[in-house]
């Protein structure tokens, strides 16, 4: 059984039918081709699969798809908000906190629901953040790093890669 519902993907408002059992994420990838949010566990155990609805962080593999009906949902492909990427994606690249990357779209998108509430949040406050998403290759430093680079271009109004050569010149 399939069921017409309509959502907000990344700002298109979106008219779509699903499989009555689908969840967001399968709705997201299988059927609107947008591959960018990732299934790992695929039982809410690994962020993997996070993305933004209504600004809020949620895991998107254990959300019915009706549950989205009517609602904003933004994924890595939105994050952007155009043909460059976000601070958050810059500062990702600039400190190596993106190793095989399959964790980054979550990682992406937990941390921007962070930042648009705390523009100076400590590392215990992106630890916090960050705690559902599970990330193997890098040792989550250069990811906090990356947060709190971020930040720091965002405050300022820099880009990451402008703080950073200001810090190497010790400013
Ligand atoms: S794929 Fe959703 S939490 Fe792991
Ligand atoms: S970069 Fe590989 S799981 Fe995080």
């Amino acid at each position: 059984m399939r069921e017409t519902l309509s959502l907000t993907v990344n700002g298109d408002l979106i008219e779509t039918s699903a499989p009555t059992h689908y969840t967001l994420l399968e709705t997201l990838r299988y059927i609107l081709g947008l591959t960018g949010s990732k299934q790992g566990c695929d039982k809410g155990d690994c962020g993997a699969c996070t993305v933004l609805l209504d600004g809020e962080a949620i895991l998107s593999c254990i959300l019915p798809v009706q549950e989205a009906a009517g609602r904003s949902v933004v994924t890595v492909e939105g994050l952007a908000g155009g043909p460059r990427p976000s601070p958050l994606q810059d500062a990702l690249d600039l400190t190596g906190g993106a190793q095989c990357g399959f964790c980054t779209p979550g990682i992406l998108c937990s941390a921007t629901q962070l930042l648009a509430g705390n523009g100076s949040p400590t590392r215990d406050e992106i630890e916090h953040a960050l705690s559902g998403n599970l990330c193997r290759c890098t040792g989550y430093t250069k990811i906090f790093e990356a947060v709190e680079l971020a930040a720091a271009a965002c405050r300022s109004g820099r880009t990451a890669g402008e703080v950073l050569a200001a810090r190497a010149e010790g400013g």
